[in-house]
């Protein structure tokens, strides 16, 4: 069983990272990412978090795997379980036997969905309080997310993408605190708009900063990471208490990731109450 002793979070290195296919609108093989400004940028973010007070763990990267570095997608945590991601799309499906031999060897039971569900991990299911509020249509499927709550006996909200840009609850919707969230509202249907609203205080993104993934970021007690050119979400994170830092992730964004995307907490996020 895992035993963490202070937040705990898995990365992968970017060594084989790069845009060798097109799984949604942000990555395009003729605006290839460049290795060693990838490399640079992934350090930085890695070194903020440890500064921040995480304990950052590495999983070892594989040629022929370029997403392997969004760790965000190797499955959903919950205790000392992992729920493991089934890719939508190909490309990935073979980061799963990579995730579940990291896991089992970290003493955590691994578990799978049934097929035919489609489910990519915390870039789609987060938990606010303890409500796990799960993205849907463009990766995952609702079924998945009926499926999971029913199996950890949680309250699950779906709410339905709309916009390909977002293809991923995690690129418009960050959970900071058991009450308080960040989210892009045009990234959702009407009626998930109307139901995030239950959450007391919701902080709402405008589209610029949407685009550069501000959403996409990682929550560290009161610390928020995230890109950098986001001026707007820094100053309204400031006003509400946290601290934001914000850091180059341009490499990563025309993956369609950043922040958040590059990693997987371990030891439970801090707005997760289970
Ligand atoms: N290129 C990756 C994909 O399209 C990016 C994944 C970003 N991960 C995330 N949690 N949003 O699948």
């Amino acid at each position: 069983m895992p035993d963490f002793e202070q937040p705990t979070i898995l990365m992968c290195p970017p060594d084989f990272f790069g845009i060798e296919y097109e799984i949604n609108p942000w990555m395009d093989r003729t605006k290839p990412s460049d290795h060693a400004t990838a490399t640079a940028q992934w350090n930085a973010l890695r070194d903020i978090l440890i500064s921040i007070g995480a304990d950052v763990r590495l999983m070892e990267p594989v040629p022929g795997l370029p997403d392997l570095v969004f760790t965000a997608n190797a499955g959903l945590v919950w205790k000392e379980t992992i729920y493991l991601s089934s890719f939508r799309h190909a490309a990935r499906q073979g980061e799963t036997p990579v995730d579940d031999a990291w896991f089992q060897a970290a003493g955590f039971a691994t578990k799978s969905l049934p097929v035919p569900h489609n489910f990519e991990g915390a870039g789609d299911a987060l938990f606010c309080g303890d409500t796990l509020y799960a993205g849907y249509l463009i990766r995952s499927d609702a079924s998945a997310m009926h499926w999971l709550a029913a199996d950890m006996g949680c309250r699950v909200i779906p709410l339905q993408l709309t916009d390909t840009r977002f293809y991923h609850l995690d690129t418009c919707f960050c959970p900071l605190d058991p009450t308080s969230a960040i989210y892009f509202p045009g990234a959702f249907d009407s009626y998930a708009q109307q139901t995030l609203k239950q959450i007391p205080r919701l902080i709402p993104v405008v589209e610029a900063e949407a685009a550069r993934f501000a959403c996409n970021a990682v929550v560290v007690g009161q610390h928020v990471v995230m890109n950098s050119g986001c001026p707007q979400l820094e100053a309204d994170l400031a006003s509400h208490g946290f601290i934001p830092h914000a850091t180059p992730l341009d490499e990563f964004l025309k993956s369609g990731g950043s922040a958040k995307c590059l990693t997987l907490r371990l030891d439970g996020e801090d707005a997760a109450v289970w």
